[in-house]
């Protein structure tokens, strides 16, 4: 232990060390005459306990002890104020300001070794806690550091592990439809090149049954042409082929955009992750991705699409669609929630900046409480209890914040809908 004596009175410092020396052979003892130099002895040196006198001139006991109890480097000093003063005042004063014992003059040595003893071990239990403390905390800030990564890695693992499971699924569902499609597309045509053959026989049989019509006399063979005349008519067999002609039509119409939506789906790399960045006008893109969802989308929200022609963007095609179709699926979930009646709106527009170009989405949705707007981009934060993974929306900030080194963000009044920016660095060569 390092003890420091302060008392004015030589002889009290003379009695004091003497005790000290006595009882505790092992301590190391400092005496101090002068109360003004004990701010500095203890800054020097690493005191344990203090034995304070209180009357002192220049600086009372009092004083130096609530300046050393102002600071909190001198907490774990154990302070026995040594005095002759014997009024509960003083008493009060000195344990208020956090002294931790009191000895009276003059000094009775049973008394003194007991309370030095007492003040020894309150000094080692409270050595032995701070180290314990300051190991905890050392540790919790370990744990914090390892936690933290740990998220990190579980947002990129789910993350990474979602979109290629999503992306393997996708781009084998779509190839899967492609051929089909292809083939069905084929076996139209050749259906259409057969049902013109049979139109234009019929066509002949019509005609040639009008020039054998105007040749014959014989009745009975005039009847089974009037029927067959008849049977014709009765068919319909003039709409019957118009008919053919417009399904046949249609159909390939419908297979051609089926074929579109697949090939939209193709592009986008969420499907092929590798894909690396390219030039892009994302007015394209965001009409590529509308194709995708529109139709899904439609029982729910009406999509008005006002976006211009931009200027290019460098970008990963596949992953700027993903976060677009993040935000459109946030939306009609958002509307489809709060069951009004009749559909809901999703608005796109798009801007020229100066270094940017921007991407305003908006619904007139329930909107986002102001608290929430920053937290929506946090990996896992959720509002959809039990259905939401609360990881669109922080994937789409990694896509556009740290792959893209552009922003995103969210504008919103509660029952009035919500907005997201996106903005892309230009192409500037
Ligand atoms: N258009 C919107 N309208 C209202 N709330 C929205 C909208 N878009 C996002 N949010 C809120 O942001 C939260 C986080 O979205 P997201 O990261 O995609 O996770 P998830 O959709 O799985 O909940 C949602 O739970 C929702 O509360
Ligand atoms: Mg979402």
């Amino acid at each position: 232990m390092r003890v420091l004596v302060v008392d004015d009175d030589k002889l009290n410092l003379k009695v004091a060390d003497g005790f000290l020396k006595n009882c505790f052979t092992d301590y190391y003892v400092i005496l101090c005459q002068e109360p003004t130099k004990v701010m500095g002895i203890l800054e020097a040196e690493n005191i344990d306990i203090l034995l304070l006198d209180i009357i002192m001139p220049e600086l009372s006991g009092i004083d130096l002890l609530r300046q050393i109890r102002s600071n909190d480097f001198y907490r774990d000093i154990q302070v026995i104020m040594l005095t002759s003063l014997n009024d509960k005042d003083s008493f009060k004063a000195c344990f208020e300001l956090g002294a931790n014992d009191y000895i009276l003059k003059p000094i009775d040595i049973t008394e003194f070794q007991a309370r030095l003893h007492a003040a020894e071990k309150a000094r080692n239990n409270t050595r032995m806690l701070r180290e314990m403390l300051d190991m905890m905390k050392e540790q919790n800030n370990e744990l914090k550091t390892v936690n933290s990564l740990l998220k990190d890695t579980q947002f990129h693992l789910i993350q990474s592990g979602k979109m290629s499971a999503i992306g393997e699924l996708a781009t084998g569902v779509a190839n899967d439809i492609n051929a089909p499609i292809g083939d069905v597309y084929n076996q139209l045509k050749e259906l259409s090149g057969y049902h013109k053959i049979v139109k234009d026989y019929i066509d002949f049989s019509t005609d040639s049954l009008d020039k054998i019509a105007s040749r014959v006399e014989d009745e009975d063979t005039l009847k089974i042409i009037e029927a067959v005349r008849n049977k014709h008519s009765k068919l319909n067999m003039k709409d019957v082929t118009k008919n053919v002609d417009s399904i046949v039509e249609e159909s390939q119409k419908d297979l051609t955009c089926a074929s579109e939506i697949v090939q939209s789906l193709l592009n986008l790399s969420w499907i092929n992750p590798q894909k690396n960045n390219a030039r892009c006008r994302i007015d394209k893109l965001i009409e590529q991705v509308l194709l995708v969802i529109r139709n899904e989308a439609s029982k729910v929200v009406e999509i008005t699409n006002l976006v211009p022609e931009l200027s290019e963007v460098y970008c990963n095609q596949g992953e700027i669609g993903q976060v677009i179709l993040n935000i459109v699926i946030n939306a009609v979930q958002a509307i489809k929630h709060e069951e009004k009646e009749g559909l809901g709106h999703i608005y796109f527009n798009g801007y020229e900046e100066e270094n940017y170009i921007s991407i305003r989405i908006y619904d007139d949705g329930p909107g986002i409480p102001r608290e929430n707007l920053d937290k929506i981009f946090k990996p896992f934060f959720t509002c959809k209890e039990g259905q939401g993974t609360g990881l669109g929306l922080s994937i789409s900030y990694d896509i556009i914040v740290n792959k893209h080194k552009g922003m995103i963000y969210a504008e919103s009044e509660l029952e009035k809908g919500a907005a997201f920016i996106i903005k892309l660095p230009k192409v500037t060569n």
